[in-house]
């Protein structure tokens, strides 16, 4: 019903501000901010984020809620509170960093808690409801949406505290799948927005595979994707706390590269190119990855490339290339 929807968006609203308000002016919320400074949130960048701390009580959002006249069989419906079997409503967020959920109105329709540290679950989160649909809705969609537009470009990133300190490296397009792959619906609402998307995932070997997912399911959408590789099996953000922001912008965000560079370098890794079986193989891979290209052009530019490197002839490779062509996936 259109009245609820209203009046959970109002609860998320009225919880997000107070939720900051902890964490910035009172002595409940000190260790939260610690930790959150410690991680080189700035006061600037927890304002613009709207992030707050959830209270060490199992029934602050209830009694607020309830103070304000909110049903709290609505708030359960929200996913703010949760009812036990004696018919009594406790908080679900507890002890928590807040980063609240905005849809593409700017409206809070959701939460992610953080643990103060090590812990499971790390993030908590709304569950599925009437006004939060996580495969519809990107984070911070609503704040980056005119820059992405402006810039013509947005930046891909897995998690909030990437987007955050990307942010804070002037990358002011940056939005977040916060950590599940990538839905049709979302690649559509970028389409709609913007053609070129930069994947900037954690560097990790999760990151990898969940690029080259999203990189298909982008370019499937008609959009035009680079990816900007984190090394180490570093996340963006912890590459920025740890080579800075002028680095993370030169060598990760400029140095981004097409999806077949990227899948080349995977390709190679761990591969000793100067042993001569490894380099077979890996020639081979790279021409069954290279099969797959439907842009002729892309094709033949690729093919001139792996040519070129390991100094073999073009008509060799095109012969084998027909081979894979025919068991195309
Ligand atoms: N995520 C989640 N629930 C979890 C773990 C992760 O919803 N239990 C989502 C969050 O949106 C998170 C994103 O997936 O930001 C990426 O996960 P991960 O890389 O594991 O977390 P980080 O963003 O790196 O978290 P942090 O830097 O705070 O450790
Ligand atoms: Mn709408
Ligand atoms: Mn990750
Ligand atoms: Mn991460
Ligand atoms: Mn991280």
């Amino acid at each position: 019903e259109a009245s609820d929807a209203k009046k959970m968006i109002e609860a998320h609203e009225l919880l997000k501000k107070f939720y900051h308000h902890l964490l910035i002016n009172t002595k409940e919320g000190q260790h939260a901010l610690d930790y959150l400074q410690e991680r080189g949130m700035t006061r600037e960048v927890i304002e613009q984020f709207e992030i707050g701390y959830s209270p060490h009580s199992w029934d602050f959002a209830v009694k607020f809620l309830k103070s304000r006249g909110f049903p709290l069989d609505l708030m359960e419906k929200a996913g703010l509170v949760i009812r036990k079997e004696n018919g009594e409503y406790f908080d679900r967020f507890r002890n928590r960093v807040m980063f609240p959920i905005h849809n593409h109105h700017g409206e809070a329709v959701a939460f992610s808690g953080r643990i103060l540290g090590e812990g499971q679950p790390k993030y908590l989160n709304s569950p599925e409801t009437s006004i939060f649909h996580k495969g519809k809705i990107l984070y911070n969609f609503h704040q980056a949406r005119l820059h992405i537009r402006k810039l013509q470009q947005a930046v891909l990133f897995e998690g909030f505290a990437d987007v955050i300190s990307a942010f804070k490296a002037g990358v002011s397009n940056a939005i977040a799948t916060m950590g599940t792959a990538l839905t049709d619906e979302q690649a559509r609402i970028l389409r709609r927005n913007v053609e070129s998307i930069v994947i900037c995932y954690d560097g990790d070997t999760a990151g990898v595979e969940a690029t080259l997912r999203a990189a298909e399911l982008l370019e499937k959408a008609g959009c035009y994707v680079r990816i900007a590789a984190v090394p180490d099996g570093l996340d963006p953000d912890e590459y920025i706390r740890t080579y800075g922001l002028e680095r993370f912008r030169h060598n990760v965000l400029e140095a981004s590269g097409t999806l077949m560079a990227f899948k080349m370098a995977y390709l190679r890794k761990g591969k000793n190119l100067q042993n001569e079986s490894e380099q077979i193989r890996y020639i081979e891979e790279a021409l069954k990855e290279i099969a797959q290209l439907s842009n002729p052009v892309e094709l033949d530019y690729y093919l001139r490339q792996l040519a070129d490197e390991f100094s073999l002839s073009l008509s060799a490779l095109q012969q084998q290339l027909e081979r894979y062509k025919k068991t195309r996936t």
